[in-house]
């Protein structure tokens, strides 16, 4: 490459081709593949080529891979909702803890006594168990226990046990059930967990009609497994149950949407952020008037937002209120029902994050952070109490289900203003959306506090505006079984985030170390190939050089395309877009580390095939691979039919001993 420039001044167009032409018949006896990685050092030539010759199938093909590739590295967004699966606990270390204390609020300390003594504040337990209160009015005291109980246990070995009552479920997917607690703090526990991984810390939820001594028991068994974070449910049958997250778009319905230009809708948060892009692309779609509302008098980003609506001849107002003052809040509700007409619809964008340790915020600082959002839908929901609301659809956050370093405080708020609207729909009948996001790029809080990049650092990716936007239009027009959507970019791999896995295909020969894995949209799996391991790369020898050969390669990208998409029951595979751009050598002693990425776009995957010797970023191969299920029915037919292949095979072994009919 260093002579490159020389080489290609000097030689004509000729002597090149003459150089391929020479090539060619050499290698493509063998590898023709090979090839286009002697084409790569010519690029030139490639080019003088191209223009002069139809294009061969290999270039045709290495080119198209090319852009695909790039195409299929940049961002992409997937919408999930919860879904609680039974879970058997399995005990795999033994309790030694002795010193257990409850904190708690005053209503709950009979029951506390019940189960250890209460904790004094000032002497750190072993474990220390935090009864959770289940009422609004309760608020201030909650807020009192978590900021004490965080100050007084940091830097201190001490596991944490989180106990909430409820029905064992969360409040999630139970909809026809009485309203339970408006309080949960896995959230809460998950970003504490963050902050103090060595920890062991534990949410508990127990169905009220659960017993003390079933609650004990229960509890103890908990703290003997060896994660250091985990979240169950006993329900009033005592089963164990845990939330995990599936692609939602499996089980999207569309909803019959019941927004028209007369509906007036109260956006807080409206003038600023992402909730002004989803606002006005409502607006654009369904021609509702719309409040916006900001506790900041008018400036000049207001007035941008305010004159979009205006190019767009759609009717938007701003309301200076701030939403955290009950008082404020009916002020606005009156004021916005005269000039604009009866409201119909809330969206509950306004909300603060202060990241810090969650020992570092005091009472007042946790409340002061999370009235906006918390508080600011408390008044909401009290000031619209006799209004029929159609829909009341808040923006919360991944952070209010993962919990994340430093923001403890803003994934209780997320999480609460989740069950709030859950009690709401149980109520009063309202249509309730959550679409709980994870972070925004260039618009929104995270971008102005420069999160996008730290949150980069953790691999995990922003929102870019158009997706985010799409994904809430799409979400008001379809429905799952659950109300919260939680709607993310790629994301870094945190413990805290529990997805429904799929199980490994049976051939997996090349799934050896999962690096990344998002069932139904992303893998990176790496695996060692070698001689020894890999025998068939001894036949597969040119000119010394062993060579992963492409049929191996294939079955490689198909076992990933596999374990991806949860399609292990494959009734056939279309490989296309075959790319071959270089070779994978195996060395003759010691061993060579692939990395297969497959990537689920629709019904495709995008796999391809790197090694360590580019640190995994220059693809070798790659396909464009189609999975088809096999129909159940067919499956029974087939083992039948391998079930008397094999049985015939054996009676003519016995017969004439011939070799394998296979
Ligand atoms: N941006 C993201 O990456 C992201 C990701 C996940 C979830 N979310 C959620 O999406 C929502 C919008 O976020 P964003 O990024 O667009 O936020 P943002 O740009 O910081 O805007 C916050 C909005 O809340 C309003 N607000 C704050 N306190 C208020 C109060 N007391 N009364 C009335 N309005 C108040 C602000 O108006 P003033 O400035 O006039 O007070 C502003 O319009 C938030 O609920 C956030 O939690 C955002």
């Amino acid at each position: 490459m260093k002579n490159f420039k020389h080489l290609a001044n000097n030689i004509s167009k000729e002597d090149l081709l003459e150089v391929l032409s020479r090539l060619l018949p050499q290698r493509s006896q063998f590898y023709a593949k090979v090839i286009v990685a002697d084409l790569e050092n010519l690029p030139h030539l490639r080019r003088n080529l191209t223009n002069s010759q139809p294009q061969s199938e290999e270039s045709s093909i290495q080119n198209s891979k090319i852009e695909s590739e790039t195409t299929h590295s940049s961002s992409y967004v997937s919408s999930f909702s919860v879904e609680i699966i039974k879970a058997e606990l399995t005990t795999d270390v033994r309790d030694t803890v002795e010193k257990i204390a409850i904190a708690c609020i005053k209503s709950h300390q009979k029951l506390a006594e019940n189960i250890a003594q209460l904790w004094d504040g000032f002497n750190i337990p072993d474990r220390l168990l935090i009864l959770i209160p289940e009422t609004w009015e309760d608020l201030t005291e909650t807020i009192e226990i978590l900021t004490n109980v965080a100050q007084k246990t940091a830097g201190k070995i001490c596991e944490l046990g989180f106990i909430q009552f409820g029905n064992g479920y969360f409040s999630r997917c139970e909809n026809n059930d009485p309203p339970t607690s408006v309080f949960s703090v896995a959230s809460f526990a998950a970003s504490l967990h963050l902050e103090r991984p060595k920890l062991k810390i534990r949410v508990l939820e127990f169905d009220h009609r659960l017993s003390l001594e079933i609650i004990n028991q229960k509890i103890k068994a908990e703290f003997t497994t060896s994660d250091n974070y985990s979240v169950a449910g006993y329900n009033c049958e005592s089963q164990r149950h845990q939330m995990v997250y599936d692609l939602a778009q499996k089980k999207s319905q569309s909803r019959n949407v019941n927004l028209t230009p007369e509906d007036v809708i109260i956006v807080t948060g409206g003038a600023k952020g992402i909730t002004a892009e989803c606002a006005l692309a409502l607006a654009q779609k369904y021609h509702c008037k719309m409040a916006l509302v900001g506790s900041s008098p008018v400036n000049d980003e207001v007035q941008n937002t305010l004159k979009k609506y205006t190019d767009a001849q759609l009717i938007a107002k701003y309301y200076s209120c701030n939403i955290t003052d009950l008082n404020a809040v009916n002020q606005l509700i009156q004021e916005v029902t005269t000039e604009l007409g009866i409201i119909t619809t809330v969206i509950h964008g306004a909300g603060t994050n202060k990241p810090r340790r969650t020992e570092q915020v005091s009472s007042s600082e946790a409340y002061q952070e999370i009235a906006p959002k918390l508080i600011g839908a408390w008044n909401l929901i009290t000031a619209l109490k006799y209004h029929q609301l159609k829909y009341f659809i808040a923006f919360t956050s991944i952070i209010g289900v993962t919990g994340m370093l430093g923001n403890s405080w803003y994934a209780f708020s997320n999480e609460t203003v989740d069950l709030l609207l859950r009690n709401l729909k149980k109520q009063t009948g309202t249509e309730t959306i959550t679409l709980a996001y994870s972070v925004w790029s260039e618009v929104g809080m995270g971008a102005k506090m420069g999160s996008t990049k730290t949150l980069a650092n953790m691999g995990i990716d922003a929102i870019p505006p158009h997706l985010g936007v799409a994904e809430f239009l799409h979400w008001i027009k379809n429905f799952t079984d659950d109300q919260q959507i939680v709607i993310a970019a790629k994301l870094g791999g945190l413990d805290t985030w529990r997805r429904n896995t799929y199980n490994l295909p049976v051939a997996n020969r090349y799934l050896e170390k999962v690096e990344y894995f998002e069932p139904g949209i992303e893998l990176i799996v790496h695996c060692s190939l070698n001689r020894q391991h890999d025998l068939y790369v001894n036949d597969h020898n040119f000119n010394g050089s062993l060579l992963f050969p492409t049929v191996f390669g294939l079955e490689a990208m198909t076992q990933a395309a596999s374990y991806v998409t949860g399609i292990t029951n494959i009734n056939s595979v279309k490989l296309e877009h075959i790319s071959l751009l270089r070779p994978i050598v195996v060395p003759e002693n010691g061993e060579i580390k692939i990395q297969i990425h497959a990537r689920v776009d629709g019904n495709k995957v995008f796999a391809a095939i790197s090694t360590e010797d580019s640190n995994y970023k220059t693809p070798h191969f790659s396909a464009e691979i189609t999975l088809n299920h096999l129909n159940p029915l067919l499956n029974i037919h087939i083992q039948k039919i391998l079930a008397i292949a094999l049985s015939l095979k054996t009676k003519l072994q016995k017969v004439s001993n011939p070799m394998n009919i296979y």
